[in-house]
C-alpha cells in the first residue's frame, strides 16, 4: 500500500478538499489503544458499545482520524474538539470555534477509513469495499434510479461491478453531503458516468440543482471504491487522497 506520512500543515484553500485515509486493520494494537484516549467521555462509552469487532475498529480509527485531521487546520489539540449532530445523525463540530469554517464527512467500511475535510464547502464521502460478492442486478432496482439500472445492465459483465459500486458510492457521498440521511429518495436523482467526472440529475422526488454539485471517484486499494461529492462550482474543486496513519500521541501539539 502507498502508505504516507504527511507533515503538518494548516493551509486548506477554497475548494480544496482532503481526503484522509487509514488501513484500519494495518494499524498497530498499541496504536489503538491509545486511540482510546483521543475520545470524549461520551464517545467513548458509545464506542464500548460495539459489539462486533470490525466495526468496533472502525469506529475507533475514525474518531481517532478526525480528530487528528482537524488538528491539522486549526490550533486545537485533537483531544478538545467537541461534535454535535443534526437531526439526521450527521454529525459537525460545535467547538471550540476554529478559525477557518471546516466542514467533514466520514466514512468506513472493511479495511478502510476515511475523513473529508474542506472549507465552507458542503462534503461527503462514501468508501465502500468491493471485494463483497453482492447479486448487482438483483440489488440495483430497489437503490438506483432506473436510468442507473438501464446503465448497470448495458455494462459489460466484467465492469458491472465497477460500474455498481461507482453508482453506489456516488449516491452515498450526495446523501451524506446534504446531510439527511435517507429521507432523500434514492430514486430521485442519477448519475451519469460517461463524462471525465460524474454528473448528477435530479427529478421531482429530489429537487435541487445539478450545478452546484462536483464528483469524483477512486479506487484508492484494489479493494475498495471511494466517491467524493461537493457543493462547489464546476472545476473549482481540488481533491486529494493522503494515507495516514493516525498519530497515537494524545496530548501532543497540533
Ligand atoms: C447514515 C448514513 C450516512 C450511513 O452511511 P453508511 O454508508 O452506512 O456508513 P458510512 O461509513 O459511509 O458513514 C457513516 C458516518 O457518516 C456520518 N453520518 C451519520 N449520519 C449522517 C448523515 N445523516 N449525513 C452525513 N453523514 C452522516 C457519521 O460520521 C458516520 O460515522 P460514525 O457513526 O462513525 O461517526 C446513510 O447514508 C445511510 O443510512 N445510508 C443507507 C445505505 C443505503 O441503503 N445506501 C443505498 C445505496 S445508494
Amino acid at each position: 500500500m502507498n502508505e504516507q506520512s504527511f507533515a503538518v500543515r494548516r493551509g486548506l484553500a477554497v475548494g480544496q478538499v482532503d481526503v484522509w485515509l487509514a488501513a484500519s486493520d494495518e494499524i498497530s494494537a498499541d496504536d489503538l489503544r491509545s486511540y482510546e484516549r483521543l475520545m470524549s467521555p461520551d464517545e467513548h462509552a458509545r464506542w464500548t458499545r460495539f459489539v462486533v469487532p470490525k466495526p468496533r475498529l472502525q469506529h475507533l480509527v475514525a474518531r481517532a482520524l478526525l480528530r487528528r485531521t482537524l488538528s491539522r487546520y486549526a490550533e486545537v489539540a485533537p483531544r478538545q474538539w467537541q461534535f454535535d449532530a443534526n437531526t439526521y445523525g450527521r454529525p459537525h463540530i460545535a467547538g471550540p470555534t476554529p478559525a477557518c469554517d471546516l466542514r467533514f464527512n466520514i466514512s468506513h467500511t472493511d479495511g478502510l477509513v476515511a475523513v473529508a475535510v474542506a472549507k465552507g464547502l458542503e462534503i461527503g464521502v462514501d468508501v465502500e469495499n468491493v471485494a463483497r460478492s453482492l447479486d448487482v442486478l438483483q440489488l440495483a432496482p430497489s437503490v438506483f434510479a432506473p436510468a442507473e439500472v438501464a446503465a448497470l445492465e448495458l455494462a459489460a459483465e466484467r465492469d458491472r461491478a465497477d460500474v455498481f459500486f461507482s453508482f453506489w458510492t456516488l449516491k452515498e457521498a450526495y446523501i451524506k453531503a446534504r446531510g439527511m440521511g435517507l429521507s432523500l429518495k434514492l430514486d430521485g436523482f442519477a448519475f451519469d458516468l460517461s463524462g471525465t467526472h460524474p454528473r448528477i440529475s435530479f427529478n421531482d422526488r429530489c429537487p435541487d440543482d445539478p450545478s452546484r454539485w462536483q464528483f469524483r471517484r477512486y479506487l484508492p486499494t484494489a479493494t475498495h471504491a471511494l466517491a467524493v461529492a461537493v457543493s462547489a462550482p464546476e472545476n473549482a474543486i481540488d481533491v486529494r487522497l493522503i494515507w495516514v496513519v493516525p498519530d497515537a500521541q494524545p496530548d501532543a501539539s497540533p
